[in-house]
């Protein structure tokens, strides 16, 4: 039986990230410039008589397969969701590039990427507003990497507007390969009212406006979850010096610290640096996806 559907689990970068509130359940409320990259995992489906999942790459060690993996979670919850759509039985097979609680999305994007993956396998239309409440119930970063394109979150990330521009961008992604839990760096953040992120410039076109719009924002996870992993703060730090970087800072929870840049050659420049300096981290490197 030959192959039945590819989906690329891209990258999720927070450009930034603005904690607003703690809300009763133990979430938080958040604002989120999101945007994505042209790395990522790679997941494939085939024909077969029952779902499973199979992981390879170089960051599969130490992933389960089995049924709480995001992966299947997400197809069963598909099949919950809607049965008379759904494909018979699907041999998954997740290529795992991107290294495990990271900050970059991971388990999220694959999940999204095993959704996207049950609408085109479909016997019918699927309605986008129900899958994104079906892709919040997985995680918070889910419907974010769903639509996988520039976009503002909001709530706990499952309010989004897409933007309608964005400029051709460039990230340097480095992780110096420590696991960093979410919900330990929420417990350590100090503050759970900042304030929320500036208006955006319309038209948003030109790498500079971005740049100015960045320097007004930060990503509050950061402070605590160098607390946790004095390395982040040194990558954010050495990025910083990288020659022509609009911006050096964590993405999510961490540990992965971006460089953005406007150049595809001084974000290449600046991943052979980071490679140099620390041989034993994982260095990305790759195009910001735009808005189609
Ligand atoms: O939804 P997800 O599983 O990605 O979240 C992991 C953990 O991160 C949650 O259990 C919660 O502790 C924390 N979190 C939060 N506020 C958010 C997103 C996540 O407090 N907006």
């Amino acid at each position: 039986m030959g192959e039945a559907a590819f989906e690329a689990a891209p990258a999720k970068i927070n450009l930034a990230l603005h904690v607003t509130r703690r809300r009763e359940d133990g979430y938080h409320d958040l604002e989120s410039l999101i945007v994505f990259a042209d790395i990522g995992d790679d997941l494939t489906a085939e024909a077969a008589d029952a779902d499973s999942l199979a992981i390879s790459g170089p960051f599969a060690e130490g992933l389960g397969a089995g049924p709480t993996n995001l992966v299947l979670r997400a197809v069963a919850a598909f099949r919950a969701r809607w049965p008379e759509l759904s494909p018979p039985g699907l041999k998954l097979h997740l290529v795992k590039n991107l290294p495990v609680a990271s900050g970059i999305g991971g388990g999220s994007a694959d999940a999204a990427a095993a959704l996207r993956i049950m609408v085109a396998l479909s016997s019918g239309p699927v309605p986008v507003p129900e899958l994104l409440d079906l892709a919040a119930g997985l995680g918070a970063d889910v419907p974010a990497c769903l639509l996988s394109r520039p976009l503002v979150a909001r709530g706990v990330g499952e309010i989004l507007s897409p933007l309608a521009q964005f400029p051709q961008l460039y990230i340097t992604l480095v992780n110096p390969k420590v696991p960093v839990s979410t919900p330990d760096v929420f417990r350590r953040l100090r503050a759970h009212d900042n304030y929320p992120l500036p208006a955006l410039p319309e038209p948003l076109t030109r790498p500079a406006q971005l740049g100015l719009w960045l320097n007004e924002t930060r990503n509050d996870l950061q402070p605590p979850a160098i607390k946790l992993v004095p390395e982040i703060g040194v990558i954010v730090d050495e990025l910083a010096e990288a020659p022509g970087v609009m911006l050096s800072r964590m993405s999510g929870s961490g540990a992965t610290v971006f460089g953005l840049f406007g150049s595809e050659g001084q974000a290449h420049d600046a991943a052979s640096q980071m490679r140099k300096l620390h041989p034993d981290y994982w260095v990305g490197t790759a195009p910001v996806l735009g808005v189609s």
